[in-house]
């Protein structure tokens, strides 16, 4: 599906970016890796490379725009071009603190670190992947926003906030790039097993199941299928659209 195309993927150190640095590998693609947490990263490389994948892995803080620019400038250097983007690294209420807080409860540095993550980070993402993309004439950016992107979920001032944003930022971007070739796109996962949900899954334990149809978390692995399917060429169509994957969540 994404055979000789050069994916970069944010927030590949665990959870979704890994499944989906997997899959896009096993699809074809050389992929890009970057993560704030080295080690992660590099042990989500080193397992690509064991499955006989090509990959690079880059460690970056993606609310820093210099850091930002070296990793598209580390692709290129690398790869020669940038086909796709996946702009999913991101941070939630419960990993900062803020689980059970209401929207005039949360730490101003907490609402600060989400609104730099989720939302200026992958504006800064895509203002390098724009640019190459332009430059060589198109490309594919899918970037991860929530339900908490589409409605409101309690205790989720900033990352409700800043996934919204995601979703304006996106489609904006669709309808100003698409005469450049270049698509853009929204992912929404559902509840989705990784550290992001510990503590939350923690706090509400089997309520939390029982307000999903499908009865369980969806896998990373789940969430990736729809990252590389808007990553790659069969999706040629679809530009300016949110992508919900949750187990009928949404549709109760
Ligand atoms: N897990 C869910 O239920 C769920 C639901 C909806 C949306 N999402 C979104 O999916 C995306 C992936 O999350 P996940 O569930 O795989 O969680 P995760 O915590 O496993 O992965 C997120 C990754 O982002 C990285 N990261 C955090 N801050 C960073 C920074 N400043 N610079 C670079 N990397 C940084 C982390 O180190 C981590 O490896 C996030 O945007 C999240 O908001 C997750």
């Amino acid at each position: 599906m994404l055979d000789g195309k050069i994916i970069m993927i944010t927030g590949a150190g665990g959870g979704i970016g890994a499944a989906t640095a997997s899959l896009a590998a096993a699809e074809g693609a050389s992929v890009v890796l970057t993560d704030v947490n080295k080690e992660a990263v590099e042990a989500t490389a080193a397992a690509v490379r064991a499955a006989g994948g090509s990959v690079l892995a880059v460690a970056a803080d993606l609310t820093k725009g210099d850091e930002v620019n070296a990793v598209v400038k580390a692709a290129v250097a690398a790869y020669g071009r940038l086909d796709g983007a996946f702009n999913n690294a991101g941070v939630s209420g419960g990993q900062i603190g803020q689980q059970g807080r209401r929207v005039g409860e949360w730490d101003e540095a907490a609402f600060d670190l989400a609104v730099a993550v989720n939302l200026k980070g992958v504006w800064l993402c895509m203002r390098a992947q724009l640019a190459q993309m332009e430059q060589q004439g198109g490309g594919s950016i899918v970037n991860t926003a929530s339900l908490a992107g589409l409605t409101g979920f309690k205790s989720t001032a900033g990352y409700a906030a800043s996934k919204h944003g995601v979703v304006g930022l996106t489609k904006t971007a669709a309808i100003e790039y698409a005469s450049s070739g270049i698509r853009a796109n929204v992912l929404c996962p559902g509840y989705t097993d990784t550290n992001l949900m510990k503590e939350a899954q923690r706090q509400l334990g089997d309520a939390l199941l029982a307000r999903i149809p499908a009865r369980r978390l969806a896998s990373p692995d789940d969430i990736a299928q729809m990252a590389c399917w808007l990553l790659s060429d069969r999706s040629s169509y679809a530009t300016g659209s949110e992508f919900v994957v949750d187990g009928g969540y949404m549709a109760g």
